[in-house]
């Protein structure tokens, strides 16, 4: 999919959001190494701490699709920008193929890329497993 379809699908996953506690609305557009994409949106919980990213959501919708290979992740929210949490930030570094683009924006400004490597720097991850 082209960029702007990217962040189109990324705007589009806010529909989907599920936020009654903090009012913010996260959507994501997940494109794994073969091209295919994977929507993801923010769902809260009374119980505040079982609450899912969006990144996490779409991440979920990838592995169960059978993909394990993400490239590139498109983050929205209403305004302004959402970065991905720390959380968040460790899941994609599990599942990156090569240095993954992490795209974040929203309906009034331009987009923003930084590396995964950027923004999670001296990572821990499966290689450090491997024995
Ligand atoms: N949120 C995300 O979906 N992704 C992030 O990377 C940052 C935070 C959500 C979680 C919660 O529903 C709301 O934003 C406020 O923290």
């Amino acid at each position: 999919m082209l960029h702007e379809e990217c962040i189109s699908m990324a705007l589009d996953a806010l529909n989907c959001s599920y936020s009654p506690y903090s009012h913010f609305r996260v959507g994501a557009c997940l494109v794994c190494e073969d091209g295919r994409c994977y929507k993801g949106a923010n769902f809260e919980n009374a119980s505040f701490g079982a609450t899912i990213c969006a990144e996490r959501c779409a991440a979920s919708n990838a592995i169960m699709d059978g993909n394990r290979r993400f490239s590139k992740i498109y983050i929205s929210c209403d305004s302004g920008y959402a970065w991905p949490c720390g959380i968040c930030r460790q899941v994609l570094n599990e599942f990156k193929a090569g240095d993954m683009e992490v795209w974040v924006g929203s309906f009034d400004n331009e987009w923003k890329m930084k590396k995964l490597s950027e923004l999670l720097p001296e990572s821990f991850g499966p290689e450090d497993l491997e024995q």
